[in-house]
């Protein structure tokens, strides 16, 4: 390879599908798969909520760039990261020096009712459900752009996704 682009990282908002989508790339592409958040709560011995309600939105954002630091460190990775990673120009940077960087996608109505699906607890997601994405959406669009690849899940199967992604992987490296 001729750039340091060795990592492959997913990045895009909460509930468009980084960790589903990231998990059959890993088995497409047989590369190790880290998530920063997973990391974290390895780490921590607690969840995201929990670390935001202790200790704040900007302690978890020093934490989330320590993490990834350490990561993209590491040899070839698939990395799948927090929604909001890409808010420090910082994260965008590093992402970018290390990592052929794919934004997933998806419409805000999409989002929706995938997270209304989901379990987990988001901090940044408390109160009106569609209002917070909506209000996220369009704040973050404009940090997204720095990937070197959109793809766009709205209505997609998991399989298609991963094997586009898989495919410009293949041609990048
Ligand atoms: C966040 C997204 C979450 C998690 C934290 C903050 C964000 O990750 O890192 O709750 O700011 O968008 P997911 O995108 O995996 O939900």
């Amino acid at each position: 390879m001729q750039h340091n682009k060795r990592h492959l990282a997913l990045i895009g908002m909460m509930g468009t599908g980084k960790t589903t989508v990231g998990r059959a790339v890993s088995e497409l592409l047989d590369m190790t798969w880290r998530d920063t958040d997973q990391e974290l709560v390895a780490k921590w011995g607690c969840s995201v909520a929990e670390f935001f309600a202790r200790y704040g939105e900007e302690r978890f954002r020093e934490e989330e760039t320590a993490m990834l630091r350490a990561c993209l460190e590491e040899q070839r990775l698939l990395l799948t990261t927090g929604g909001g990673i890409v808010l420090r120009e910082q994260n965008r940077q590093l992402l970018s020096q290390w990592a052929y960087v794919v934004h997933l996608d998806a419409e805000p109505h999409e989002i929706i009712e995938r997270l209304r699906r989901t379990e987990e607890e988001r901090p940044l997601l408390r109160g009106d459900l569609s209002a917070r994405v909506h209000a996220i959406y369009q704040a973050r669009r404009d940090f997204y752009r720095f990937a070197d690849l959109r793809v766009d899940t709205t209505g997609r199967a998991i399989s298609d996704i991963a094997e586009e992604i898989a495919r410009a992987w293949r041609e990048h490296v």
